[in-house]
């Protein structure tokens, strides 16, 4: 199969490198890919958003499955137009993935679904979460537990956007490979938003991620594609806008049981990174719709991300990284995030620039390995959490 993979980041060289792993993948390529992604397929000057010039690159060279990592592209209908021609696409349509492109479409099917989700406030008082309604990558949500916070938060949005019950308790992330009302789980994985240790500071696009979990374990997945995943995949089936692609639900376990955060149309970032490495299965055949397997090994992975100078108020670019083969060597993996190459030298171009995933028997020692690699790279200003995966 020849295979064009859409997007940029780590949770694509992700993609990339479990895609060229199966013997179905005849030739990869991406569009725009990166540096990293580079090493293991063909890389091409393609926006992820511009359907007309990915459809081209898909006639020039006969694609036969294009895989969208992105939300931006399958909000915008890329799946569609692509498609429309014929080819296959792993990635749903627009009228789908207004499950992550609109809050409030999310809300309506849920509750048509009869999914536990948090409850809509009629007047914004703390504690409450306020939303945008809309594609907001990871910065339209405020959790508001006072009233200045509150205040902070109702002075910043712009509308439209949507008031709600403020759950407690640990998160996690359950994606589901869907077709349809078909649908096979991934084992949970949890991901660190804030950008300091201990949950401390400003919201990112995530600093880290790490499966198993200690409190939920991957036998527990298929239940809770059972009852949060399959009900608004039915849902959405009966609406004539079937799902085809990755749903991911971001979860909170409460007191009252699991309730659903938010919705979104593809894999998370960076929960992939370490979701990835333990899949044991062909992931090409997988999201071909080839292959009703998944078989997940028992091992940990733990994936660090290291971010830029100034992440997240700001992006960093051409400043040298070095030190990315001796990671390697260490036997753990290293996805580029945010990387440009200048004459020859790897530099970085983005605010999260690299993702170091380590693989261990147990998650302390796959967190001892993805310490040990991200402690061998180098670059002015790099930050990275200290403490994911410990607890
Ligand atoms: P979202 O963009 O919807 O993923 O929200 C970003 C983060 O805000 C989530 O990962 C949660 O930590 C937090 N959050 C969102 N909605 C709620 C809620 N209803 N109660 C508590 N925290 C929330
Ligand atoms: N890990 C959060 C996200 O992908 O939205």
């Amino acid at each position: 199969m020849k295979v064009l993979l859409v997007g940029s980041g780590g949770r694509e060289h992700a993609l990339a490198w479990a895609l060229r792993r199966s013997p179905l993948c005849a030739e990869l390529h991406a569009a725009p890919g990166n540096p990293g992604i580079a090493a293991l397929g063909r890389c091409h000057p393609v926006l992820a958003t511009d359907a007309e010039a990915l459809l081209d690159l898909c006639l020039a060279q006969e694609i036969d499955l294009v895989v969208v990592g992105p939300e931006a592209p399958l909000v915008a209908g890329v799946a569609d137009e692509i498609r429309a021609r014929g080819i296959a696409v792993f990635g749903p349509s627009a009228a789908a993935a207004r499950i992550e492109g609109s809050k409030a479409f999310a809300k309506e099917v849920m509750d048509a679904a009869g999914v536990a989700n948090a409850r809509t406030l009629p007047v914004a008082r703390p504690p409450c979460v306020v939303k945008f309604d809309g594609l907001a990558a990871g910065k339209g949500v405020w959790v508001c537990r006072t009233q200045a916070e509150l205040d902070e938060a109702l002075h910043a949005i712009a509308p439209p956007f949507h008031v709600e019950e403020l759950l407690e308790g640990p998160e996690l992330s359950v994606f589901a490979v869907a077709f349809g009302d078909e649908a096979l789980a991934l084992p949970p994985a949890r991901d660190y938003k804030r950008i300091g240790d201990g949950d401390t500071g400003p919201n990112t696009g995530g600093m880290g991620s790490f499966s198993p979990l200690p409190d939920v374990p991957d036998a527990a997945a298929a239940e809770i594609v059972d009852t949060v995943h399959r009900p608004v995949l039915r849902e959405l089936a009966r609406r004539g806008t079937p799902f085809h692609g990755l749903l991911y639900a971001g979860l909170m376990q409460t007191a009252a049981g699991i309730r659903v955060i938010e919705f979104n149309c593809r894999f998370g970032d960076p929960e992939t990174q370490s979701l990835l490495p333990r899949l044991e299965s062909d992931l090409l055949a997988l999201l071909a719709g080839e292959s009703g397997e998944l078989i997940v090994s028992p091992r940990a992975a733990v994936t660090v991300v290291i971010a830029g100078d100034g992440y997240p108020a700001r992006s960093d670019s051409g400043t040298p990284i070095e030190g990315i083969a001796d990671a390697e060597a260490t036997g753990a993996l290293v996805f580029h995030a945010g990387t440009a190459l200048h004459d020859g030298q790897l530099v970085t171009n983005g605010g999260r620039i690299l993702n170091v995933v380590a693989l261990g028997e147990t998650a302390a020692d796959a967190r001892a390995a993805a310490y040990a690699a991200a402690e061998r790279i180098d670059f002015a200003g790099m930050q990275f959490r200290r403490d994911i995966a410990h607890g």
